[in-house]
């Protein structure tokens, strides 16, 4: 790998269930679920981004266009001179929009996919040579610790795409309980959260025409057979997404096609015709109750933006 970029490799932890541990856990169980982590192998990240270049799937560029015109009030808020922290930074396309109006001196991308992470801090750190770029391979959903060497005047982790939403929200808030036990005092957090809106909206975003979400839920069971040697055929499987009033969030179901029975290391799991396997939850807040979530979790609400259609909103937290 490239000098230009510092490699902390933190997956550490081998100890805790595997694909193939949670799949019989998570098909044993009834009604059957697995969490969305899963989707992103090789294949489930590019389809993540296809989704992202979806016209239904609003939220990426509403995000953006927020981030984009926000930019110089989230640098005056924060100050210059900070250690910038990208939690799942992916393609690490969004923290471009930040970068030359901020002027982090530190960047530190935290990422569970390896590969991902180097070609996509690699990218970072060639188009800002300004820019110390680390690079922490980490499940920051169990665990966060900054790597030593990468302390900053100011911490600012930024957490886009509302991936907040796919905990529960009563992980949610304890996932940003822990995140500020993580950081230093006077840090703050960056967060885009999708927010309630017409259910038609809804649920088209997670119903594309072109089938691309379909594919990407589909996607699971095509890693199950490969990964796992699963015997499952996910023809005889359909995407079902839908938008859960009471509960304010998007589900993503597999639906069985037929009664059948899908086979793991001589293990059988039974589906009924109709009967599900749950995938995901995407969950959507208004600003006052995330607001009222992230105080809960200890933080102090400084600043939220919204696109004219308030669609998406982006917070900026103190941790004190
Ligand atoms: C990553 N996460 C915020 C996406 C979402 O909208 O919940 C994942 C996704 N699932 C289906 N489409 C996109």
């Amino acid at each position: 790998m490239s000098t230009a970029v510092r490699f902390h490799d933190q997956h550490v932890d081998e100890t805790g269930p595997s694909f193939r541990d949670d799949v019989i856990a998570g098909l044993g169980r009834s009604p059957k679920a697995l969490s969305p982590k899963y989707f992103y192998d090789e294949r489930g990240s590019l389809l993540f981004e296809s989704i992202c270049r979806q016209p239904e799937y609003y939220l990426t560029r509403t995000e953006e266009g927020i981030l984009a015109a926000a930019a110089d009030d989230i640098a005056a808020l924060v100050g210059p001179e900070s250690l910038l922290v990208e939690l799942g930074s992916g393609a690490s396309h969004k923290v471009r929009l930040l970068l030359e109006a901020m002027r982090p001196s530190r960047y530190l991308g935290v990422d569970i996919s390896r590969d991902f992470l180097l070609q996509s801090t690699r990218r970072l750190a060639a188009d800002y040579p300004w820019l110390e770029v680390h690079a922490a391979w980490a499940d920051f959903s169990a665990r966060l610790r900054l790597p030593s060497g990468v302390e900053g005047r100011r911490v600012v982790a930024f957490f886009p795409g509302s991936s907040i939403g796919n905990f529960a929200p009563a992980e949610a808030e304890a996932f940003l309980g822990r995140l500020r036990q993580a950081l230093p005092s006077g840090s703050g957090v960056l967060i885009g959260v999708d927010l309630v809106k017409d259910m038609a909206v809804l649920e088209a975003a997670y119903n594309d025409a072109a089938g691309v979400t379909a594919a990407f839920n589909l996607n699971l069971l095509e890693r199950m057979r490969h990964e796992l040697g699963v015997a499952v055929e996910p023809d005889h499987f359909r995407h079902f997404a839908f938008f859960n009033v009471p509960a304010s969030r998007i589900e993503m179901h597999l639906v069985s096609q037929q009664r059948q029975a899908i086979l793991l290391e001589g293990q059988r799991f039974a589906f009924e015709e109709g009967e599900t396997l749950h995938t995901e939850n995407s969950c959507k807040y208004s600003v006052a109750g995330f607001q009222a979530l992230a105080t809960r979790a200890g933080y102090r609400s400084r600043a939220v933006w919204c696109d004219s259609k308030a669609l998406f909103s982006v917070h900026y937290l103190s941790s004190d």
